[in-house]
């Protein structure tokens, strides 16, 4: 395991300007005062841990994440109980799904110890950047290829950082339902490419069709499959659950989608609440149809970033169509209060996916 040096950031935000930054916190904007840092070459392996000021990076110019773009990311939050304890809401997943992201990159795996160490160290030192109430602290752990050179193959050199970002809703509009536009012009992932991976590149593919949706006055773009244009994959930067008139739900399966930590959660709960999950695929044809014969009666997106948002609309080239009452429906509710409710501790922990962090 290794040995993480701490250096303490001599000029941390007051904390009055803190206090106020906190009084209106949006999303990915305001940065606590440390990262951790690992670096990795292929002489070496993985050394030199630290958490450290936060500051910039020096980068060569020929550092070839620049080039060929050899990055992935993870997504996770601290949370703070009324109590004031602070926790990780299933760290260990993100650990994991970093590392199955490497593999795909062909980037060297972090041994999960060593990543949660970066990330518990890091909320530990910053813990008076965990928010209370409905904010929380969006932890950023990323990998990028550091070696100067233009051949193409993986690089020999990467740099782990985690940086912390304290948040409050991902939506702007708050707990209003969220507008989705299906895209039919572009997707997302395709068999045997990176989608199941969470690396920079597919959200950069993403950001022409998400753009597209901000100007048809949506909040996400809904990705289709590549090959046939047909079946429902996910949202750019979260997963997609329908729920039917007869209480089940349905979520695409894996493959080339994100395996959300989000929604693995959604399903466990809603077994635990005695709904029937069925993870199936679901064509844009088949939704349409459903909605006409009010089978379909809610669907949400559900992330880290999001938690759970209830959809209202969904809008395409040929028109829009409205989700049920076009309101948050019951099912929805009911199982973004037992995830919330789990993470900030309100409710019991019963499957053991909390981690506690000391102070
Ligand atoms: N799908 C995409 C493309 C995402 O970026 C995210 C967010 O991380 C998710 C799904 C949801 O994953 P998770 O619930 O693990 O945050
Ligand atoms: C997350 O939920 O962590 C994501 O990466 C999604 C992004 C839209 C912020």
């Amino acid at each position: 395991m290794l040995q993480f040096e701490i250096l303490k950031n001599p000029n941390p935000m007051p904390e009055t300007d803190r206090a106020k930054a906190f009084e209106n916190l949006g999303f990915g904007t305001l940065f606590s005062d440390h990262m951790s840092v690992i670096h990795w070459s292929a002489e070496k392996g993985w050394h030199s841990a630290k958490v450290t000021a936060r500051a910039p990076f020096a980068l060569d110019p020929a550092s070839s994440v620049l080039h060929y773009a050899q990055e992935i990311f993870e997504g996770m939050k601290a949370y703070r109980a009324a109590d004031g304890q602070i926790v990780l809401f299933r760290p260990e997943e993100n650990a994991r799904r970093f590392n199955a992201s490497a593999r795909r990159l062909a980037m060297p795996e972090l041994p999960e110890e060593d990543f949660l160490a970066a990330i518990e160290k890091l909320v530990a030192l910053d813990s008076a950047w965990v928010p209370g109430g409905e904010g929380s602290l969006y932890l950023r752990p990323f990998m990028f290829a550091s070696e100067a050179f233009l051949g193409v193959r993986p690089s020999r050199e990467y740099i782990f950082c985690v940086i912390a970002s304290p948040v409050g809703p991902y939506f702007k509009g708050g707990a209003k339902p969220v507008k989705i536009w299906v895209s039919e012009d572009y997707s997302r992932a395709a068999v045997g490419g990176t989608g199941a991976a969470k690396c920079g590149g597919n959200y950069a593919a993403s950001l022409l069709a998400q753009a597209e949706a901000t100007q048809h006055g949506c909040d996400q773009v809904l990705f289709l499959d590549a090959a046939e244009r047909k079946w429902i994959e996910e949202l750019g930067g979260m997963n997609i659950f329908f729920v039917l008139d007869d209480g089940s739900i349905i979520t695409p399966p894996l493959g080339t989608i994100l395996p959300g930590i989000t929604r693995n959660s959604i399903m466990t709960l809603a077994a635990d609440n005695n709904i029937t999950v069925h993870e199936r695929p679901y064509s844009f044809e088949e939704l349409q149809a459903d909605l006409s014969s009010g089978r379909l009666v809610e669907a949400f997106a559900c992330g880290t970033a999001a938690v759970v948002a209830g959809i209202g609309e969904l809008k395409h080239g040929n028109g829009s169509l409205t989700i049920g009452s076009g309101e948050i429906g019951p099912v929805t509710k009911l199982l973004r209060e037992k995830l919330i409710g789990i993470q900030k501790q309100d409710l019991a922990d019963t499957h053991g996916w909390l981690r506690r962090i000391a102070v």
